[in-house]
This record gives structure tokens, sequence and C-alpha cells, in this order.
């Protein structure tokens, strides 16, 4: 189906139940709904995350994908950078410091606050993007004690001691990553994500789904890939997915 580029705001699509906001997504465009749009569900059945993991998504949570499509040229990455530091600065307004782990975490006191997943669609076999679905999951009053994940999961809830008003948070939200990325300008996004990056010049070290690699974090390149040197070999490796730990 052929798309094309609107100046208008993107509709916001609000469930208070679906499988996946994601594949929510996928229905909407499937049944003839022009991108950009956004799908806002207050709950997910099958919410899912990066590397293939289940995304535990309860009530009191912001479940949010912004449909859109994408200016080529540009490596969904950059779309997920840009994602972050959207949701950084909408939590920073709340009086809170976050950090990002790469490639799209946001982390509150050591511990996960949103996870971001980014999913393609492209022209035939090509490379051409088509569409892209940023899927952000932020965790504000839900309860998070039993999602079992790789690293400590926190809600915003916890941090302040307080409920916050998620519709007061949505619309921050979609309004920032409409400001940040209808329009994403490249080289901005990727000069603000790397300074945010408190890694750059240390070690760390990457697990993919297959493997694991020790090396210092040069910075990104031009294309928002992360450039590591390997310890050991000094081959210097472009990264688009992993996941991070710190040595
Ligand atoms: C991660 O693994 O860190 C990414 C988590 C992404 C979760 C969000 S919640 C809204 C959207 N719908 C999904 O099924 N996943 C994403």
């Amino acid at each position: 189906m052929p798309f094309t580029k609107r100046d208008e705001m993107a509709r916001v699509f609000s469930y208070v139940e679906v499988d996946s906001t994601q594949d929510e997504a996928k229905r909407l465009i499937a049944n003839g709904v022009q991108p950009p749009f956004f799908v806002v569900a207050e709950k997910q059945t099958k919410g899912r995350g990066r590397l293939g993991r289940s995304w535990v998504s309860e009530e009191g949570g912001i479940w949010l994908t912004y449909a859109m499509i994408p200016a080529q040229g540009i490596n969904p990455l950059v779309y997920s950078y840009g994602a972050a530091l959207a949701i950084k600065d909408v939590v920073e307004e709340l009086g809170i410091s976050t950090r990002l782990r790469w490639p799209n975490d946001v982390f509150v006191l050591k511990a996960k606050v949103c996870g971001i997943l980014c999913e393609a669609d492209y022209y035939g076999s090509g490379s051409a993007m088509r569409l892209i679905r940023l899927g952000i999951g932020l965790n504000v009053n839900n309860d998070v004690s039993k999602v079992i994940a790789p690293y400590p999961v926190i809600s915003l809830k916890m941090v302040t001691g307080y409920m916050l008003d998620t519709d007061q948070l949505k619309r921050a939200m979609i309004s920032r990553l409409e400001e940040f990325l209808s329009e994403p300008d490249k080289e901005s996004i990727l000069k603000r994500y790397q300074s945010a990056l408190d890694i750059i010049g240390k070690t760390v070290r990457i697990k993919t789904k297959h493997s694991s690699l020790l090396g210092k974090a040069l910075g990104l390149d031009e294309e928002g890939l992360l450039v590591i040197e390997e310890e050991g070999t000094k081959e210097k490796l472009h990264l688009v997915e992993g996941e991070l730990e710190e040595e």
C-alpha cells in the first residue's frame, strides 16, 4: 500500500486492552488507516520487548506505539534514539533524573523505567523502509514487583511516592515524540543522544542473542551504530543491537 507524508497532527487510537499496540498498529494499517498515528492501551495481553522477550503491561503504565512513514536514508536506530530522548525529557520534567542505556532504555536510579521497541517494514526485499512502529513502554503507576527481567525494574510511582496523572504524561509523550520525530533531524538527535550516553570511553560488555563481546565504547558512527573497539583484537565493530553491561 503506498503511503504519503502528511503534515497534520497524528491521530490517537485509544484502547482499554489490546494484545500489543504494535500489532494493533499493523492491523489499523492493513485496514487502510494512514500513518502517522498513535495507538495507546491501558493494558496489553501480549506486550513484547526487544530480543524476543515479553513485556509485562498491566494497568497503570503507558503502552504506546507511534506508527509513521520514515524519512528515507535514516537508520531505524535514529528513531529509537529520538524516542528515548523524548521520554527522557518528559520524565525529567517531573524532576526525576534519568540515564539512557544503549540502545534505547531509559533508566532511573539504576533501574529500567522505559523500554523502546522499533519495528520496521521494508519495500520488497530492499533496504528502503516503508513504515516504522516505535513501541514505547513506560512504567508509571503499575506494579512492577513481579516483573522478571535481567535488569532491575522501576516505576515512576516508586520514585515519586505518589500516583502520577497518566493522561497528562501520555499527552506530553505524544507531543514530544511528534516534535522530535515527525521531521527527524538526524545530526542533532545523534549529537544529543551521544552526549546523553555515559559509556563513551568506557569498557562495556555487549550481549547479543548468540554472543558476548567486551570492548571500549568509542561513540556513534554517522548512521548511529555504536562503535566498539574490541578488547584484544582492537577491531572496530559497529553495532546495531545488543544488551549493554558496564564492566
Ligand atoms: C524493551 O524490551 O525494552 C522494549 C519494550 C517495548 C514495550 C512496548 S509497550 C508498547 C509497545 N507494544 C508492545 O508490545 N511493545 C511495545
